[in-house]
């Protein structure tokens, strides 16, 4: 049975891989401006605030192979700013630092500017137009490519400011996949994402909650899979807001024929999923996350090792 992911669904975290740390600090601190903060076995964490929820990790591997220009992995990671304000602001510290950028787009439900990072991977900085504005067509939320009017965004931001952009989130990941039907399988079928639109040539759109897509698929760099240690894509996190999608999932993957590995935690277990393409999806719950409701078709999973809970305390978490 497909159940439908929960709407507050997104995509939380990602994990890479680069040879040179040092370059990832340059571009995101230097340039984008997030916070870095230093963890284990050469692992940096980039958040848009300090304290806050890192968006990107890195780990560096000063062996790690060079991705092939045309293989499967991260298409891109998007950066999504509160206001189309903000955007602009980032796009300037961008045109200071003189840091290249490699294309702009409208996209009608967003605005958005692309560049690569040090290591070559694509990184789209975009802010949404409110949700009343976008265009639905037979099903589907109409996306398009069009230039995007610099000057009309410039223009909605003060030059002379000095401060930071608001902060971003990680609006959805764009991955580089082999097959779009076996990706269809995995992230709408297994996972219980929508297709938001499939008239895209050559790539599908996944969403939560009738977002435009938190995972776009494309098949446009081939086949071919990226050396196991290449530079690049190691995982991407998909945080929920009901914990027993974790149990569902877990317990769904293997009938489905997918890897699935639960790392349980005291506070927050983490579900490890491979995807079609040999990357792990992580699910995790969020710290406010809740039970299930009666009726939901997440609540009647097998809870494997899941501590039994009286009926006082799903009542109590089962609260809105
Ligand atoms: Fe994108």
């Amino acid at each position: 049975m497909r159940c439908s992911l929960p709407d507050e669904s997104r995509i939380s975290q990602v994990h890479l891989r680069t040879r040179n740390i040092d370059g990832v600090l340059r571009f995101y601190s230097g340039v984008l401006g997030l916070k870095a903060s230093h963890g284990p076995a050469s692992q940096v964490t980039l958040s848009a605030l300090r304290p806050g929820p890192g968006l990107l990790v890195f780990s560096e591997d000063r062996n790690a192979a060079p991705r092939p220009s045309r293989s499967t992995g991260l298409y891109h990671v998007a950066l999504r700013y509160p206001t189309r304000i903000d955007l602009a602001h980032a796009y300037r510290r961008i045109v200071r630092a003189g840091y290249p950028v490699a294309g702009s787009s409208d996209h009608g439900v967003s605005e958005a500017i692309y560049l690569s990072d040090t290591d070559g991977n694509g990184v789209e900085l975009y802010a949404d137009r409110p949700r009343s504005q976008w265009r639905r067509e037979q099903g589907e939320v109409a996306m398009v490519t069009t230039p995007l009017d610099l000057d009309n965004l410039m223009a909605s931001s003060r030059p002379a400011t000095a401060d930071p952009p608001g902060p971003p989130d990680l609006g959805h990941i764009h991955l580089n996949v082999d097959d779009l039907a076996v990706a269809e399988r995995f992230y709408s079928e297994f996972l219980g994402m929508a297709v938001t639109q499939r008239s895209y040539p050559g790539a599908l759109f996944f969403a939560a909650g009738g977002y435009h897509h938190h995972i776009g698929a494309n098949i446009w760099a081939g086949k071919t899979a990226p050396p196991a240690n290449s530079v690049g894509l190691i995982s991407y996190r998909l945080e929920v807001p009901i914990a027993e999608v974790l149990y569902c999932l877990n317990h769904r993957a293997p009938l489905l024929g997918y890897e699935a590995r639960m790392e349980r935690r005291a506070e927050n277990s983490i579900l490890r999923l491979r995807d079609p393409n040999g990357n792990w999806l992580e699910v995790q719950a969020t710290s406010n996350a809740v039970l299930a409701g009666p009726g939901s078709p997440w609540a009647g999973c097998p809870q494997e090792g899941r501590a039994p809970q009286d009926s006082s305390e799903q009542q109590k978490s089962a609260q809105p």
